[in-house]
């Protein structure tokens, strides 16, 4: 590959104007190595960079690009919300729509409320939360990330870990508001949830009277249409969505049992709010993007992509790689543990995987510049594209 002169320079400038050169600290490439990449534009399953350089594309903006860069269905929904104007600060009807389509696949989203980040939706659920029951702890799940938002009162366990659950309620009998928790975590990596732990969940914060949050920023409308949750049959009480449901613009959202968001001011006392709540460009988008993945058979494709590349990709990987994966989302992990938690997500070698990491990007291929995030497949990547990482995966691990 040639130079990156030019991503260089521009970061130099950033650095000069914007805290740590980035407005968003993974970007930086500080755990690979290197100054970032510089995006000029994406196009389907690519990325392309500004000295020229093509990227088939694995982060694809943190998960959001479902259907791929650049879509012109997306596109046009954009233009022509941005024809009428950018921002009202006042009702649209676009606001209703997308929240009904939201509300038809997701059923345990009963009343929605639309923010402009996964973080806004965390840290509002929480409130929410918090409101409701009259409690003031919240349980999070070590490796787990709902934002950046600082929490207070917060009681950490590990993933996958029955035991620590019961222990943590039983000690902090009637003091619990929530447990919040990513169905399948993917903020230290993808992890999965052994068998019967979501139920588990469940179950405890009902026994308990305590919320079951499920944040599926990532697995909302990723996994399915009805997120992690429709793929392992739990309804939570509140449920947290961003990424996908914006189409590449801000948009998040919470939402879920009726008598707990109407707690929500203007009907009730939990005051939330935004100037930019619902922004018609990004209701726009939303509606496009949803309106795309409605559509019959879409996720069978993607699994079906999936499907193969994980199935090919475990042919050529050593004892000391583990591959976890499920849906259309995956991480590669430097470790011959099974990783079923952050601790043993912290056994891998990230040295290692800074090493790859550059090599894979040498070669054209853009995974999360980050060891403990997911990498993402999209509608965009063909059986030839996948082929194609398969073989520079493979010589890259060499
Ligand atoms: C599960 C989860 N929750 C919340 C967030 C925060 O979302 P945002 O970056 O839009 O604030 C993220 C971001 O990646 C996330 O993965």
């Amino acid at each position: 590959m040639g130079s990156f002169s030019k991503s260089a320079g521009a970061f130099a400038a950033a650095r000069r104007y914007l805290a740590g050169g980035v407005n968003s600290p993974v970007r930086s490439f500080q755990s690979i190595g290197g100054a970032p990449l510089f995006i000029r534009r994406g196009q389907g399953a690519y990325l392309y960079d500004l000295d020229g350089h093509k990227y088939l594309d694995f982060c694809l903006s943190w998960g959001v690009h479902i259907l791929g860069h650049n879509h012109p269905a997306l596109n046009r929904a954009v233009r022509r919300a941005l024809a009428d104007g950018a921002s009202f600060g006042a009702p649209t009807e676009r606001e209703t729509e997308l929240a009904a389509r939201i509300a038809q696949a997701v059923p345990a989203i009963e009343k929605i409320r639309f923010v402009s980040s996964g973080t806004e939706a965390a840290m509002s659920a929480v409130k929410l939360a918090r409101a409701y029951t009259g409690r003031r702890k919240i349980i999070m799940l070590d490796g787990g990330y709902h934002g950046h938002a600082e929490y207070t009162d917060i009681l950490r366990v590990p993933f996958n870990d029955r035991p620590a659950l019961e222990k943590i309620f039983a000690r902090h009998k009637n003091k619990i508001a929530a447990l919040i928790l990513e169905p399948v975590p993917a903020n230290m990596g993808v992890v999965l949830p052994e068998p019967g732990y979501l139920q588990f969940a469940r179950e405890i914060t009902r026994e308990n009277q305590s919320l079951l949050i499920f944040d599926e920023v990532i697995t909302g409308f990723r996994l399915a249409c009805g997120g992690a949750q429709s793929w392992s049959g739990i309804k939570p009480d509140l449920t947290c969505l961003g990424k996908i449901i914006g189409g590449g613009l801000p948009a998040a959202a919470y939402g879920g049992r009726k008598e707990i968001m109407n707690l929500l001011a203007p009907q009730g006392s939990v005051y939330q709010a935004g100037t930019l709540s619902g922004n018609p460009l990004a209701m726009a988008a939303g509606i496009a993007a949803l309106t795309e993945l409605s559509r019959p058979g879409i996720y069978k494709l993607l699994q079906q992509n999936a499907d193969y590349f994980f199935a090919e990709l475990k042919k050529i990987l050593p004892d000391s790689i583990q591959l976890n994966h499920t849906g259309s989302m995956f991480t590669l992990f430097f470790t011959r543990h099974k990783v079923r938690d952050y601790a043993s997500a912290q056994t891998s070698a990230t040295k290692r995987f800074a090493r790859f990491y550059r090599r894979l990007l040498g070669q054209g291929i853009y995974f999360a510049p980050a060891q403990f995030e997911a990498n993402f497949i999209s509608l965009k990547h063909s059986r030839k594209n996948l082929d194609r990482a398969l073989e520079v995966i493979g010589e890259c691990l060499l």
